[in-house]
């Protein structure tokens, strides 16, 4: 009888003891995540002690932006019971596979436990980009595709990926309207640095704390593949300058672009009017070696006297990809002409299209003065505020504004906007055009 009574209160105990670890488990595992960060993260990467209102960190591509980002929000959360928490990505999928999923996201950094009972996929919505943890704390993701998704929404802290890549500034001035819930609300922006009005207003800003740092710092973290084709494409150039070492850049004396003429003039999708014409033009590297240049495919449109930008799809491509690039692109954006440089490549550029399409509408362009000439008028409809880009196209747009008369390099980008925009506008061609 006394055994029975004693093994009763000993399984009493037991169930007792195992019902608060239970209980006491996810806060177990919230510790252990927030001490093997502060074990694994560098200096630079946790959350700064002095006072601020954001924290900027501008690096390198594969620093470890998005990882400092998640690791930020997630020990913001473990340590605030009940707290609301926004994340920011430049559009839905880089919400789904980054920010939330991904190898740097929080879904890979939060453990099992962590996630509230009940809820459905243990406690993370796909549909509704949104975790909710053991502690009552909630996570929404939002892209910054819709500023009014965050209209009248409320939030502890914020965490914006990426944030020189969004579209439209207004979704960051709706997150920091909303950012006003309890003591200390902060946001946290990662990014890769682009010289948009927003980082350098943040720039100029007392209540930044800015962290800079470049890709080199984390090479232990990254694949060794990853890491030289970053140096293949950017060693030694002015946009490496920016994609790796986080320089804000700056514009260039000469050259005929400036990053304001650019930004003030970036407009939504939704603002666009309905286009009258619309043509993708090709500027094809005709060879396909390690060493060839990029072909440059970008598509134009026009409205009565304004010019949108609306694709750039450049990059190193065999012909028979650039090609069908270019014939996918005329299709999916309804577009009226391909125009091709064909000074290099001469009938073939021809051929290839035909081979792929024997329909399509195609004008070749040849050359035949230099550079700079084509350029200038092009330039002169931005000066005259008459083009506007959809969305950031940062290549192309760097390329634009480091190209001076003196530019060695050759901007298939560029060369490719200047086709697109000459094709659609009325100066196309005309001798007259230069007064000088
Ligand atoms: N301190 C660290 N210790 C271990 N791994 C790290 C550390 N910081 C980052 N990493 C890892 O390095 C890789 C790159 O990090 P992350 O994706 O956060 O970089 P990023 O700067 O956001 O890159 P991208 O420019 O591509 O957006 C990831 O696998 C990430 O988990
Ligand atoms: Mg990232």
């Amino acid at each position: 009888m006394k055994q029975l009574q004693t093994q009763t209160k000993y399984s009493e105990k037991l169930l007792n003891f195992s019902t608060k670890l239970k209980e006491s488990e996810p806060k177990q595992k919230a510790l252990q995540t927030c001490i093997k960060w502060a074990a694994q993260g560098r200096g630079k990467q946790f959350t700064p002690q002095e006072d601020f209102n954001i924290w900027l960190i501008l690096a390198g591509r594969g620093w470890g932006k998005t990882r400092t980002g998640a690791e930020d929000v997630i020990t913001y959360a473990f340590n605030h019971p009940n707290s609301l928490i926004a994340v920011v990505a430049p559009t839905f999928g880089d919400l789904r596979r980054v920010c939330f999923g991904g190898v740097s996201g929080l879904m890979s950094i939060i453990p099992e436990e962590c996630f509230a009972e009940g809820t459905s996929e243990v406690g993370y919505s796909v549909s509704r980009s949104e975790i909710i943890l053991f502690n009552g704390s909630k996570i929404v993701g939002f892209s910054a595709t819709e500023p009014n998704r965050l209209r009248g929404s409320q939030f502890h802290r914020a965490w914006c990926d990426e944030l020189a890549a969004w579209q439209y500034p207004e979704t960051f001035d709706q997150l920091m309207f909303g950012l006003r819930l309890g003591e200390n609300p902060q946001c946290v922006i990662t990014t890769t640095p682009r010289p948009t009005k927003i980082i350098t207003d943040l720039l100029k800003r007392k209540d930044v704390h800015i962290t800079t740092g470049h890709t080199f710092e984390n090479e232990a973290n990254l694949a060794s593949s990853a890491l030289e084709t970053l140096k293949e494409r950017y060693a030694n150039t002015r946009l490496g300058r920016q994609e790796l070492y986080a320089e804000v850049l700056t514009d260039i004396e000469g050259a005929l672009w400036s990053y304001n003429m650019i930004e003030e003039r970036r407009i939504k999708r939704e603002e666009m009017p309905d286009l009258e014409r619309i043509v993708v033009a090709i500027d094809p590297a005709v060879t396909n070696t390690e060493n060839s240049d990029e072909t440059g495919i970008v598509v134009c449109g026009r409205s009565a006297n304004k010019y949108y930008v609306l694709e750039d799809k450049s990059g190193k491509y065999s012909p028979d990809d650039w090609a069908r690039t270019a014939i996918r692109l005329f299709y999916e954006l309804n577009a009226d002409r391909i125009v091709a440089e064909v000074n290099n490549g001469g009938d073939l550029v021809e051929r290839l299209i035909r081979t792929i399409d024997s329909k399509v509408p195609y004008t070749p362009v040849r050359a035949s003065r230099g550079k700079m000439m084509r350029a200038e008028p092009i330039a002169a409809l931005y000066e005259q505020e008459r083009v506007s880009h959809i969305g950031v196209f940062s290549e192309l747009e760097e390329q634009m504004c480091s190209y001076t008369p003196e530019a060695k390099t050759s901007p298939d980008r560029l060369d490719a906007l200047v086709w697109a925009l000459t094709e659609l506008s009325d100066t196309i061609g005309s001798a007259y055009w230069r007064i000088s």
